[in-house]
């Protein structure tokens, strides 16, 4: 038993680093399965389901308010998702995954890359926003993220982004930022730049 609800599809082309799916607010395992496919075509996906509970919907840690986040909890989650990764690459002989998260999945994808670093071997950020006020200083590794924002995104401020994307190249880079003219949502260009990263650089 791992210690995550979870779905593991399988590699269908050998060699592809795996992706590591982290949904969003409300969803589950199930949601990213298709942008992974669209993202990273033959790699092995893994799909944990977040383990806290807000009215009932899903997230991969706790926050007091909409983009203000409980810390403390945010570390310990962190940990319990790097133990997750470990279990699955043993469970699943699988290498170390590209995370692909989007909202609140990208929030815990860049504090895992943040606390744990060289844990996931790259991290595909879609609306990812600081997740952590004063990360501790960690070993610099360098590990390619990509991450993609929205101009209007009314829950991540422009200037937060940009200061993550600050946090993630002094974590060791290298890092892309693409800001799209679009809002929260993903949009076709999120799944382009995406699998366009993935193809080059991951
Ligand atoms: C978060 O809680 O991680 C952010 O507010 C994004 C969200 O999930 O709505």
């Amino acid at each position: 038993e791992l210690s995550f609800v979870h779905l593991f599809r399988p590699a269908t082309i050998a060699g592809l680093p795996p992706v590591l799916l982290l949904h969003g607010t409300g969803g589950d395992e199930t949601d990213l399965l298709g942008l992974g496919a669209a993202v990273a075509p033959g790699a092995a996906l893994v799909s944990p389901r977040g383990q806290v509970l807000e009215n009932g919907m899903p997230r991969f840690f706790r926050r007091l308010a909409e983009g203000v986040f409980d810390e403390a909890d945010l570390r310990r989650r962190a940990g319990d998702l790097a133990r997750f990764v470990d279990e699955a690459r043993a469970a699943y002989g699988i290498d170390a995954p590209v995370a692909l998260g989007f909202s609140n999945g990208a929030n815990i994808a860049a504090a895992v890359r943040l606390l744990h670093p060289g844990l996931l071997s790259g991290a595909i950020l879609l609306r990812g926003m600081v997740p952590l006020e004063t990360p501790a200083a960690a070993a610099r590794v360098p590990t390619p993220a990509l991450l993609v924002s929205g101009e209007r995104d009314p829950i991540v401020p422009a200037a937060n982004a940009a200061r993550l994307a600050t946090m993630l190249e002094e974590a060791g880079g290298p890092v892309e930022h693409r800001v799209l003219p679009t809002s929260h949502g993903v949009t076709n260009a999120d799944v382009e730049f995406a699998a366009d990263w993935y193809a080059r650089v991951a």
